[in-house]
């Protein structure tokens, strides 16, 4: 399991290559590119950078091509964390493309390396993946935990699909939280990594303050019994 440690915003867990990584990040998916994406960055609390090789760059020399021009693109000499994006180039690519991420941490471009996936056992820092109550992925989880990979859950909202869920509403009432903030709180008392994105300053701020609260053991179980399977938007494991 990796270590967790839930002490407010400055809460982090360590990776199995030694580095932190915070628990709270901000999701910047969708939002227009420009100002729109900058502003929200800015508001978040922590930099920690992540990006993301995807689906055209993939293949050894593309990758590393790939990783090079994000940097230029961000101003900076190395990324915390760099993830493969998506399976769906196919094995092979993906293989070559791993390859690829590993020849970046020994350059020392990218300090941890990832995956957006579940299609090998390939050892890796952290996983990244849609999780949320409605979406539980048990078997992956418990998979990531034997080997001491980090969970990091992407669309913890669902979405904003089940915002509006009677029972993560009369929760949500009890702790005079909000559904969002209930669904943030379950991810980090999970030990999860957590991306909720938003576009919104109020609700980026809104998202950040789980640290004054905790869902009773009672409460994370009624949470627990929601999952239905339910994918919002793509599923990476329908991809070859
Ligand atoms: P917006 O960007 O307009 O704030 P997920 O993180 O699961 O992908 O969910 C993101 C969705 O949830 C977006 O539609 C986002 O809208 C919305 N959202 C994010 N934070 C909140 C919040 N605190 N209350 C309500 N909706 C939220």
């Amino acid at each position: 399991m990796t270590r967790v440690n839930l002490s407010g915003l400055q809460s982090f867990c360590t990776l199995n290559n030694g580095r932190n990584i915070p628990l709270l990040g901000l999701g910047v998916y969708l939002i227009e590119a420009g100002k729109a994406t900058e502003d929200a960055v800015l508001w978040a609390l922590q930099i920690f950078v992540t990006t993301k090789l995807y689906d055209q760059d993939h293949g050894y020399d593309s990758a590393l091509a790939a990783c090079e021009l994000s940097l230029q693109k961000l101003g900076l000499d190395y990324v915390d964390l760099y993830l493969i994006h998506s399976p769906n180039p196919g094995a092979e690519r993906r293989a070559e493309s791993w390859n690829a991420l590993q020849k970046l941490v020994t350059l020392g471009k990218a300090k941890s390396i990832g995956k957006a996936y579940f299609y090998s056992i390939t050892p890796m820092n952290l996983l990244n993946f849609k999780v949320h109550p409605w979406l539980a992925r048990r078997e992956i989880i418990s998979f990531c935990e034997s080997q001491n990979i980090a969970i990091e859950a992407y669309s913890p909202l669902s979405r904003g699909h089940k915002l509006q869920d009677p029972v993560v509403n009369k929760i949500a009432a009890k702790y005079s939280k909000s559904a969002a903030q209930v669904l943030i709180r379950w991810s980090l008392q999970k030990g999860h990594i957590v991306l909720p994105k938003s576009a919104k300053k109020e609700r980026i701020e809104q998202n950040s303050e789980v640290f004054d609260f905790e869902l009773a053991d009672g409460d994370m179980e009624v949470l627990d019994s929601l999952d239905e399977g339910y994918v919002s938007g793509w599923d990476p494991t329908t991809a070859p």
